[in-house]
């Protein structure tokens, strides 16, 4: 838990963020039905990368449905068809992601796209692909997405001020890229070290009133 602050706390407007340390399966329970907007889950996709990698994982899926009006499962393309087979007819759209610099590993070959599959309602109007690149500052996980992925993920499938919730947060590249957009964000990670990582990068991404700008963004705001 981030200093004291509870999952309620963010769900009733006390506080932006918090990262819980705990299994989702047990957490999402007590979240309360329809309290949050988008529901954006980057799950173990069952390749094998670390121990919790081993299968891919079902059962939080009915629970999200229940608390978010939304959920976006972000699914690479190794994920692809447990997600579709989990999903089935609820699937709404899929939101294409290229990456310009780097491949992964996919069934068929290598891969140079992420899928992100929407379920829910009333999806926000927009294009359904977009570009992105790998930049070198990777925190210390074994499948962190890429910032730029998410930071344009985040902005697509999401308004401003809206609640997304991630169970699956890893170091928190989620939550870095919803307390950047203006969004209000709550993790679950069930590796402590991995939760502690999570906390540190979304609280060093808080916009601050004294943030640094470049000269260009000074002078605009000093004219
Ligand atoms: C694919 S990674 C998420 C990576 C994340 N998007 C990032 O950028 O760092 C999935 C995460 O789910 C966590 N995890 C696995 N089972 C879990 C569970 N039952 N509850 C909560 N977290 C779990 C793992 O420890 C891992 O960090």
């Amino acid at each position: 838990m981030r200093e004291g602050v509870t999952i309620a706390d963010v769900i009733e407007g006390r506080a932006d963020w918090v990262v819980c340390t705990g299994d989702c399966l047990d957490l999402l329970p007590s979240i309360p039905s329809g309290s949050v907007d988008v529901c954006l889950v980057d799950p173990p996709y069952g390749c094998g990368k670390a121990a919790w990698d081993a299968t891919y994982p079902t059962e939080w899926y009915p629970m999200a449905r229940a608390v978010a009006a939304a959920v976006v499962i972000i699914t690479g393309s190794i994920g692809l068809r447990d997600t579709m087979a989990m999903v089935r007819s609820d699937v709404v759209d899929v939101i294409a992601a290229r990456n310009m610099n780097a491949l992964t590993r996919g069934p068929i070959g290598f891969s140079n796209w992420l899928a992100a599959v929407y379920v829910g309602a009333k999806p926000r109007q927009g294009p359904n692909a977009f570009d992105f690149v790998v930049t070198g500052d990777m925190p210390d996980h074994p499948s962190p997405k890429p910032i730029m992925y998410m930071d344009k993920l985040v902005r697509r499938v999401t308004e401003e001020g809206d609640l997304v919730l991630d169970p699956y947060c890893g170091s928190g590249t989620t939550g870095v890229a919803c307390v950047k957009a203006g969004r209000r964000f709550i993790g679950i990670e069930i590796s402590p070290e991995y939760a502690d990582i999570a906390r540190r990068r979304i609280r060093e991404a808080v916009p601050t009133l004294f943030q640094p700008t470049t000269k260009a963004v000074q002078a605009e705001i000093f004219a």
